[in-house]
Formats: structure tokens, sequence, C-alpha cells
């Protein structure tokens, strides 16, 4: 019984992947803005409620692994944002449902990001860095405050804010939950979902 619900999980799945491109939703901001904890509850509804094929990259994560030897500096944010780029160019191209969360500081890098990627979707994730130094989940900004890391966007490195984001959320007024709703309601509008 189970063994069957399986198979037919996986033929819609897989009718859908042939069918349909997928689409890759860039969520940039500040470090503490909100990015993973958005992108991540996406992801889950994406699969749940959609019934999408579904892959999460995750600066912290993708730094553990495929870019575990780039530090901060400029080149190095963009050399990470290149490669990154690459396996959401991949990704999105077959049929999967990519969500990127990322800094990814630089708008010049963006938008080479945007030509290379099958339907590119950039979430800008805005929230005060004022708001983000106070929630300091990680515990960063202090550390950046007190001179213990170098390069801390927002503190001593810039980010260039989305000129025109398909999606902005303002995550200090809203809940988790309303901006996720924001980006499930542009997809439904425009047709990917
Ligand atoms: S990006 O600029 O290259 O896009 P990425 O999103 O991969 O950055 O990584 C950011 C994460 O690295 C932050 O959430 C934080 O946990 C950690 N981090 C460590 N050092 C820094 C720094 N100097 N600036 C920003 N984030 C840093």
């Amino acid at each position: 019984m189970s063994k069957n619900k399986n198979v037919m999980v996986n033929e819609k799945k897989w009718s859908k992947t042939n069918t349909k491109d997928g689409f890759t939703l860039w969520f940039t901001g500040l470090s503490g803005s909100g990015k993973s904890a958005v992108a991540d509850r996406v992801a889950n509804r994406l699969e749940e409620e959609h019934g999408h094929l579904v892959e999460r990259l995750d600066g912290d994560i993708v730094r553990q692994h495929l870019t575990k030897d780039l530090g901060f500096t400029k080149e190095d944010r963009d050399t990470n944002i290149e490669r990154v780029s690459f396996v959401a160019k991949l990704l999105s191209r077959n049929g999967i449902s990519v969500l990127a969360s990322f800094i990814s500081p630089y708008i010049a890098r963006r938008n080479k990001t945007r030509e290379m990627v099958t339907n590119f979707i950039e979430v800008h994730v805005h929230c005060p860095v004022s708001v983000c130094e106070e929630r300091d989940v990680k515990g960063l900004y202090k550390m950046a405050r007190k001179g213990e890391i170098d390069n801390f966007t927002g503190i001593s490195d810039p980010y260039e804010e989305p000129e025109n984001p398909e999606i902005k959320l303002n995550t200090h007024k809203e809940t988790v939950d309303e901006s996720v709703q924001s980006v499930i309601d542009y997809l439904e509008e425009n047709g990917y979902i």
C-alpha cells in the first residue's frame, strides 16, 4: 500500500519536471534578515502543497562544502555567488524549484546570475541593519562591532540593495508566515505554481 503511494508521488513529480521549467527564488539580504527562515518554509510548502521537486542552497551550508575555500572579500563573495549560480542554473533548467539564500551583496553579480539562471526571481529580504543587529542570532554583529570579524556586511562591508526585485519582503514589519505567503502569492500570480 505505502509502496504504491510512493510510486504515485514520484510519477506526479516526474511528469511535472518533464513538462515545465523550474525557477530560482534568490533571497538576498543582510545576515539575520530572515532569508533562511522564509526560504525554508517556502520550500516546505512547495514540496508538500504543490508537489515540486525542491532544492535549497544556503550560504552557511554551501560555504562548508562547495565554497569552503572562500572568505568574505568582494572577490571571494563574487566567486561564491558565481559557483552557486552555476548550480542553480543546472537545477532550475531541469524542472527543480531552487531556493537560494545568500547575502549576495553586489548588484552587478546578482544581475549576472539573473542573466544565466532560468526563471530567476529576486527576493529582497529587507530588514534594517539595526534590527538585524538587535536580533544577532549568531552573535556575529557583536563580534563585528568589536573588530573580531572583518568585512562584515552592514557593519564594515557594503550591501547594495536590489533596485527592482520581483518581490520585496519587510521582515521587521511582518511575520515569517506573512513573508512566506507573499512569495507564494507571487508564484501563483505569475503562473509558477
Ligand atoms: S555572501 O556575501 O558570499 O553571499 P553568504 O550568504 O555565502 O555570503 O554567507 C553569509 C554567512 O556567513 C552569514 O550569514 C554569516 O553567518 C557568515 N559570515 C561570516 N563572516 C561574515 C562576514 N564577514 N560578512 C557576512 N557574513 C559572514
